[in-house]
């Protein structure tokens, strides 16, 4: 696996003779890779030819210091795992190179209430962040396809939405995977390693809570329902809810009734403890 820190050896690896010739997918990371990160290159090994991941530990979308403090950084078992997989090349930049001055921090693009609802709403400037940085990295990678979990289900729906409107010069579709759950539900995220043992065992209440809307939702409003997601899990000491909603997955704007004719998607976040934890399930 080949393993490059600079922008330049990645772009002149990317195009040397032989691998011009192939299809690109690319996996962004920000490391402390588990099952989930492995999916989505496995996802790309499946379809493309040349797989690229990337670790960085991106400082513009952390909102809350501490929390980029305490964000694990596992690099040595990030690569072996990501090696293990079959992934061909890896980009490790440092800061200086993804953000050599001040004004390669800034953001050029408006997402508009897609980034101030739910996470947005709860992270500022997290999706300005992410855009900034996922911008970069498809400009410098210029992937066939880039894969993302659906785990972030906004994140998803935002660069599905600036690659649209900001990116159409690349060649890079948006490719979103399912969310890979630990045998008793929980989506697998980085920051589960941080649960203590009494939050770790209550989480999965999350998961068993939001797959049971689907059976509620022929007897229950979408109001109903929303306050009863909320107390389910709020009943339990080791979590509390920070928001709940039930969204149209394009616009992610809030479901009202259940005989709207679209797409709809129940996103939560719950603390347990200190750590946060968000989750969705499709309706
Ligand atoms: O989902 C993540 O890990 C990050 O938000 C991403 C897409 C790698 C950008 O830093």
């Amino acid at each position: 696996m080949n393993i490059f820190e600079s922008i330049h050896l990645l772009q002149d690896f990317l195009n040397n003779a032989d691998n011009q010739k192939k299809t690109i997918g690319f996996v962004p990371t920000m490391g402390a890779l588990h099952q989930g990160h492995i999916s989505l290159i496995e996802c790309s090994k499946r379809s493309t030819e040349l797989t690229v991941a990337s670790i960085f530990v991106n400082s513009t979308q952390f909102n809350n210091p501490s929390d980029l403090q305490n964000y694990p950084r596992t690099l040595d078992s990030d690569l072996q795992k990501l090696d293990q997989a079959g992934c061909d090349c890896v980009f490790v930049p440092t800061d200086m190179e993804m953000y050599p001055n001040a004004a390669s921090r800034e953001n050029i693009f408006d997402f508009g209430r897609l980034a101030t609802v739910m996470e947005g709403a709860f992270r500022p400037g997290h999706f300005d962040g992410v855009g900034i940085i996922v911008s970069k990295l498809l400009e410098i990678v210029k992937p066939n396809k880039a894969f993302f979990g659906q785990k972030d289900f906004q994140q998803l729906t935002i660069i599905r939405y600036m690659t649209e409107k900001y990116l159409t010069h690349l060649p890079s579709e948006i490719i979103g995977c399912d969310i890979i759950r630990e045998n008793d539900g929980l989506a697998m995220s980085s920051r589960n390693v941080r649960l203590s043992s009494e939050h770790r065992k209550n989480a999965p209440l999350i998961y068993q809570i939001l797959s049971e809307i689907a059976q509620r939702k022929n007897n229950y409003s979408v109001k109903e329902i929303k306050q009863w997601v909320s107390d389910e899990i709020n009943k339990n000491p080791y979590l509390e809810v920070e928001y709940f909603d039930i969204v149209e997955n394009k616009s992610l704007n809030s479901i009202k009734q259940w005989n709207e004719e679209n797409i709809k998607v129940a996103c939560i976040a719950v603390f347990a403890g200190d750590v946060r934890l968000i989750d969705n399930f499709q309706l």
